[in-house]
């Protein structure tokens, strides 16, 4: 559990002393690239410090642009940032790993990042092609490569230092404990969809004995309807508190000990997302006990993402 009851400048420590992830993080997966430059300006200023990104969402470049803008306006320096990204599928050869983080650090206007995440387990054709597919539209993958192979791969640059932390995405338990146990260097960060219809209980039981950062994406159910901003105890709970669903949500995440990523892509909603604080513990349990079970991202499936934007990389 957080101590504080405000979130906002809460911080999880990550393993190997890689530093500390802010709670309330700002997701990048914006498919219009002028809105990600303003959604990214936005949650700076709103007190985002955590931008997660993925060389799959092709707009680090913009991401970059907005973070470069906020630093060169004085009262954010690099050091208060926390930069994640993410290593694509078509990528997981080990000697494609080393030229990705490369290729996503200069999109992004860097010289290191903060954490890096295999963005899935599953490995596709290598290539350009972000979605290899056959004749028949299906998949490629890329049967030549182990997950543990990307991952010493991943733990080299570690070594370099130019990334602090190494992790993954979309990943389950099965998965996660081979890894585990096999790993020089320990994930530090584990980021998969989670909220109230989809806890993930036994994988966060899991992070906190081993002290792995949980990140929960889809706090807010990707924004579905129907889905947890609509949910009656949500809305019920909302309305005791003086809160708004939104602020509901990423407040359970944050009060059960996870890091979370929401994409405001307004400054008045950035403002909202990033005002949360802890509910009182009823309420908190009482959104525990909801016992409606819904995935919203099959990308934990198959490896292929939901809306990714089409802007050119
Ligand atoms: N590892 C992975 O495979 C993976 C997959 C998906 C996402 N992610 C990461 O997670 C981040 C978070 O994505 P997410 O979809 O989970 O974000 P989210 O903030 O939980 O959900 C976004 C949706 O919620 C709506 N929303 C945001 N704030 C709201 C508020 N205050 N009140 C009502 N609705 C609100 C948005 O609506 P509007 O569009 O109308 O603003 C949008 O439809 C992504 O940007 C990405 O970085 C990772």
């Amino acid at each position: 559990m957080i101590e504080s009851s405000d979130f906002r400048l809460a911080r999880l420590p990550l393993n190997h002393g890689a530093g500390q992830m802010p709670v309330l993080g700002f997701g990048t997966l914006i498919p219009d690239a002028a809105v990600t430059i303003s959604a990214t300006r936005d949650a700076l200023e709103a007190g985002f410090r955590h931008f997660d990104c993925a060389e799959r969402y092709r707009n680090e470049r913009e991401v970059g642009t907005a973070l470069q803008a906020g630093l060169a306006g004085g009262g954010v320096e690099r050091a208060d940032l926390f930069i994640t990204t993410k290593l694509w599928n078509t990528n997981h050869r080990p000697e494609r790993v080393g030229p990705a983080f490369e290729a996503s650090l200069n999109r992004l206007g860097l010289d290191y990042l903060d954490l890096y995440l295999i963005h899935t387990p599953f490995a596709f054709q290598p290539g350009d092609e972000q979605d290899p597919r056959d004749q028949n539209g299906n998949v490629v993958y890329d049967r030549g490569v182990t997950l543990l192979d990307t991952w010493g791969a991943m733990e080299s640059l570690v070594d370099g230092g130019r990334r602090r932390a190494i992790g993954l995405s979309d990943i389950g338990l099965e998965r996660l404990l081979p890894l585990y146990e096999s790993a020089r260097i320990k994930p530090a960060v584990v980021q998969v969809e989670a909220h109230p219809y989809l806890p993930e209980t036994e994988l966060l039981e899991f992070c906190k004995e081993k002290g792995i950062v949980f990140l929960a994406f889809a706090p807010l159910g990707h924004g579905m309807k129907p889905g947890p901003l609509e949910d009656p105890v949500i809305t019920a709970v909302a309305a005791r508190v003086g809160k708004t669903p939104a602020q509901v949500l990423l407040a359970w995440a944050a009060q059960r000990g996870t890091a979370l990523l929401t994409t405001p892509k307004s400054a008045a909603r950035a403002r909202e997302n990033f005002d949360v604080s802890a509910l009182p513990q009823d309420a908190f349990d009482e959104i525990s006990r909801i016992e409606t079970r819904q995935r919203f991202n099959e990308v934990v499936k198959t490896g292929s993402p939901g809306f990714i934007p089409r802007v050119a990389s």
